[in-house]
């Protein structure tokens, strides 16, 4: 899957001949997974059309600060969509374009919206040869990068002058890559190994029976897909649950039971950098688990049960560097439990569930949790998805990191 998956583009295209293959960029975004939403400056129109790119981007095309044909003279609206973008692309951009976005004119919409986005920029200039070479020209290339942009190099070739040389701009299917390649490098968590344990385990009595519990596994899978997703190296380890891998490049290892679970996790955690124990693994599990189905031959049946290795406890005892992270799931002097939990286990920091809140819990789409840290900070967090939960767990982990 691309990085650029999920990802909101915001595509300004300036003035220049280059702007015919931004119909083709669109398409290659699209099939990455990416929103796109494109604006054009006034001179780009007479290349490519509006309409041509909203059927590609599906989304419609802005050129101007007013609605074109809204005669109350509605506004489009810079700030916002600067605002909703993840990244900005200019391409092509032309000699005219730099020169402005490298003084802060912002005398047509697109110039306008690149002054009011934070997100990362991008460029990829496309002009002539002199115009390329012109020293007020690398200038605004110097004055743009020295402000945060990237620039996508142009390259060398056949130009629409008739001339051969520098200044064409970088093929589609490069500048994907180019960009795809330069978000990876920069996500928060690259060259970092997490491993997750998630759902419920199943503790066989017989082959068909099982003591389990409730658990979906979906806050464990969806803590694997942003982790993957901050580029970190995931190893998923699952109980028994209905959901697929978020992503084919997380290593996802399915298992039943946590004695399974345990072995699985041991044999990982050395390499890692972080593990995060989101499982509700079965605290006990029947003695001698039946052979044969057990029949109902008499009118009490009693199972004997033993306990099971504490997965996250034995981690705590053989961790080194590792970041350590726990969950507790309370009913009844929560904070006090979980920094019980947090103390026993040697955690880094615990993530705290009571079910006292609504919204929070095993079946719950959503969660509401409180993080305990080791040295006495606390941070509560307020009822969010659970996608949202794994983001600002995995977030507390990187600036844990980065410390
Ligand atoms: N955990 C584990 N292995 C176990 C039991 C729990 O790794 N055998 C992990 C869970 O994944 C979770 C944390 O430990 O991160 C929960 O701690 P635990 O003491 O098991 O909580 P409860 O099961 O709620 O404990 P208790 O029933 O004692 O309240």
């Amino acid at each position: 899957m691309s990085v650029l998956s999920g990802r909101k583009i915001l595509l300004g295209v300036t003035g220049g001949i280059a702007a015919y293959k931004t119909a083709f960029l669109v398409r290659l975004f699209i099939k990455a997974g990416a929103q796109v939403k494109v604006i054009l400056t006034p001179a780009a129109k007479a290349f490519v059309t509006p309409l041509t790119l909203s059927t590609l981007s599906k989304n419609e095309v802005f050129s101007s600060f007013t609605k074109d044909d809204d005669e109350n003279g509605l506004w489009n609206n810079h700030v916002e969509l600067g605002l909703w973008a993840d990244l900005m692309l200019v391409a092509p951009a032309t000699a005219n374009t730099l020169s402005k976005m490298a003084t802060g004119n912002s005398d047509n919409f697109l110039l306008a919206t690149y002054l009011s986005a934070k997100c990362p920029v991008y460029f990829a200039p496309a002009m002539d040869l002199d115009m390329f070479k012109h020293p007020s020209t690398k200038e605004n290339f110097n004055t743009l990068i020295s402000f945060g942009n990237v620039m996508i190099p142009a390259t060398s070739g056949e130009l629409a002058s008739g001339l051969s040389g520098a200044g064409r701009m970088a093929e589609p299917e490069d500048i994907l890559r180019f960009i795809e390649d330069d978000i990876a490098e920069k996500l928060p968590l690259k060259n970092k190994k997490i491993l997750i344990t998630a759902g419920p385990t199943y503790e066989a009595i017989d082959p068909v029976r099982f003591i389990g519990n409730h658990s979906s596994g979906k806050m464990g899978f969806e803590l694997a897909a942003e982790a993957y997703a901050a580029g970190a190296e995931v190893i998923l380890i699952s109980g028994p649950t209905h959901l697929e891998n978020p992503n084919d490049g997380i290593k996802l290892i399915r298992v039943q039971s946590a004695q399974e679970m345990y072995d699985a996790t041991l044999e990982n955690f050395d390499d890692m950098d972080v593990a995060i124990a989101s499982a509700a693994v079965s605290d006990y599990r029947p003695k001698q688990a039946a052979s044969q189905k057990i029949k109902k031959n008499n009118e009490n049946l009693q199972l004997e049960l033993v306990r099971n290795p504490d997965i996250l406890a034995t981690l705590g005892t053989k961790k080194k560097h590792q970041i350590l992270v726990g969950f507790a799931l309370e009913t009844q002097n929560e904070e006090e439990n979980a920094l019980g939990k947090l103390e026993q286990k040697n955690l880094d920091f615990i993530v705290l569930n009571s079910l006292n809140d609504t919204g929070a819990g095993f079946r719950s789409e959503t969660n509401k949790i409180k993080i305990l840290y080791k040295d006495g900070r606390q941070k509560t967090f307020g009822v969010k998805s659970k996608k949202e939960v794994a983001r600002d767990i995995i977030e507390e982990i990187n600036l844990l990191l980065h410390e």
